[in-house]
């Protein structure tokens, strides 16, 4: 499908705990970020060891018209040269998706301008090509990692995106976070566990790697984690644990996690006999996954910078040239029913 022939795009993000508002400019075939503002919660939901729907969502109601107007004044741009704007509408949490969304089209019907939906986990598979000089390559594997995804895809084109694997039950974020949380150690846990596992043993623990024989393409997180915690648990439980010891379970969390996403893309790879991978979502910055990746030599790997990793508007910025615009006046109907879709699958 050809670019969207708008060139600057407000885009909007907020499934989850994040309200972001980026600015893109698309010059010929080339998209580039110009602005890109997250209001992170973190510090709002770490007391709580993960996302409350209800704060997130309310949050948001503060957070939309000043992240709008911080991400134009930063792009140096005014709200009328804005000729596209993009949203998330799902997968996400409902309260969380319906306020981007009601800012979004405010501003579509208010200036009169085109509106694309578009899908969360579709912006993460695309997050590793924005303000980076590597082209789409397709087709190619996509594995997108986070407190709420771990799903491998096969993606032909923008249009044709296929799911072959998934987790059955925890995502591996959410093995990071709820470990960290059973130990005290703070949300999100990612971050928190990537720092503190450079501390400890890979050799202190062995940890079994659910679904590893499993015949398909899908995960596992849940059988892990208790696991973890039973281990903890037979040492006397979190308050009895030796510091020295925290770190090498992490270590051996981390690595049993970088194993088992390393192995089942791999399995991923020789089946479809592709070689280009997407890495991407809040946990594809860790260092352990990325050089397991990397380190491996066997795949071309494709991961997002830092910054876009995590929630962010301008993935939905970009994904959204791709999608076809509906005008607020034109295509009334449609673009009356453009609604949150928290379950929305690709
Ligand atoms: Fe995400």
């Amino acid at each position: 499908m050809k670019l969207f022939s708008s060139n600057l795009n407000l885009a909007i993000e907020s499934s989850c705990d994040d309200f972001s508002c980026s600015i893109l400019k698309k010059n010929d075939s080339k998209i580039n970020i110009i602005s890109n503002v997250v209001y992170s919660q973190d510090f709002i939901h770490g007391i709580y060891g993960g996302v409350v729907p209800e704060l997130a969502s309310r949050n948001h109601i503060k957070s939309a018209i000043p992240a709008v107007n911080i991400a134009l004044s930063k792009a140096n741009i005014k709200l009328k040269e804005i000729s596209l704007v993009s949203v998330t509408s799902g997968p996400g949490l409902a309260g969380s998706l319906l306020v981007g969304l009601m800012t979004a089209k405010t501003l579509s019907y208010a200036l009169k301008i085109p509106i694309t939906a578009v899908n969360h986990i579709e912006g993460h598979i695309f997050s590793p090509f924005l303000n980076s000089n590597i082209k789409e390559v397709f087709p190619f594997i996509a594995l997108v990692i986070s407190g709420g995804h771990s799903h491998i895809y096969i993606v032909k084109s923008h249009e044709d995106i296929k799911l072959i694997g998934k987790t059955r039950d925890d995502a591996c974020g959410e093995a990071f976070d709820k470990i960290s949380n059973f130990l005290n150690y703070g949300y999100p846990g990612g971050k928190i566990i990537d720092e503190l596992a450079e501390k400890g043993s890979i050799n202190a623990f062995n940890f079994s790697m659910p679904m590893e024989h499993s015949g398909n393409f899908d995960l596992s997180f849940s059988g892990l984690k208790t696991q973890v915690i039973s281990e903890i648990n037979k040492l006397g439980g979190p308050k009895h644990l030796q510091e020295e010891t925290v770190f090498d379970i992490f270590a051996c969390l981390r690595e049993t996690i970088a194993k088992i996403l390393y192995k089942k893309v791999m399995s991923v790879c020789e089946y479809t006999g592709i070689k280009d991978v997407s890495i991407s979502g809040g946990v594809s910055a860790n260092s352990r996954i990325r050089s397991i990746f990397l380190e491996s030599g066997k795949l071309n790997v494709f991961f997002p910078e830092p910054a876009y990793s995590t929630d962010n508007a301008a993935m939905i910025g970009y994904t959204g040239y791709f999608k076809k615009p509906v005008d607020p006046i034109i295509n009334k109907e449609i673009f009356y029913n453009i609604n949150a879709e928290p379950s929305w699958e690709l």
